[in-house]
């Protein structure tokens, strides 16, 4: 239930179907993008134009290339200034040594702006909470709108299932305390916008994803 001046638009691309996020208010006309999947940046530069936003930060939900494809290319569109955590920066730096390459080759993206839990991104009239919710990877985190109940979730959560947790950084444990214990904690209503797939809300993640359930059922 995004409030009145909470825009978001989906930009979903590249090899894998990654989903890019542009979330903007139009009265101050600032906004920010959330991951650039590859093939993506000119696209939502056209619209950011069409728009007459300035975009201020351009946001890595963690660091994997699918996610960063077309980050360097968009902040030299818009001079926004990259954010992600510290945790992810070597992936970024090197997106093209991972151990599944990208199919094409991606430039790599300094991050400007070190994002720790708890940080704040202010554009036009939103606030956006960093949570950092390590376990898909290590520099994993989610970005949360309070006032309009919504929360962009990267790999961490999806519809009907988690991310994995099988590449570097990557760990079953950690991500087994973020989910329960930081995002869970959220309420029901809250929307999630995850970084592949469909939308979906917190309680019904709480009620039909298994692996959600899974992870409460071991705490007994
Ligand atoms: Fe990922």
């Amino acid at each position: 239930m995004p409030t009145a001046f909470l825009h978001i638009e989906k930009f979903e691309d590249g090899p894998v179907w990654t989903i890019g996020y542009l979330v903007y208010d139009t009265a101050p006309g600032e906004g920010i993008v959330i991951d650039v999947p590859m093939w993506s940046a000119e696209k939502i530069y056209r619209r950011v134009r069409e728009l007459g936003i300035s975009v201020k930060y351009i946001v890595a939900t963690h660091g994997h290339w699918d996610h960063i494809g077309e980050m360097a290319k968009l902040k030299q569109l818009t001079g926004a200034a990259v954010c992600g955590n510290g945790a992810d920066e070597w992936m970024m730096r090197d997106p093209n040594g991972m151990v599944i390459p990208p199919p094409e080759k991606i430039e790599p993206v300094e991050v400007k702006e070190v994002l720790s839990d708890g940080n704040e991104l202010l554009f036009g009239r939103i606030r956006l909470k960093v949570i950092h919710t390590p376990g898909h990877s290590l520099g994993s985190i989610c970005v949360y709108d309070e006032a309009a109940g919504v929360l962009f979730t990267g790999d961490t959560l999806f519809a009907g299932s988690i991310g994995r947790v099988d590449l570097p950084t990557g760990s079953m444990e950690e991500i087994s305390k973020s989910i329960p214990d930081k995002i869970m904690t959220l309420p029901d209503e809250v929307k999630i916008y995850p970084g592949h797939g469909p939308d979906s809300t917190l309680g019904r993640e709480r009620v039909e994803n298994r692996f959600v359930q899974m992870m409460f059922a071991e705490r007994g």
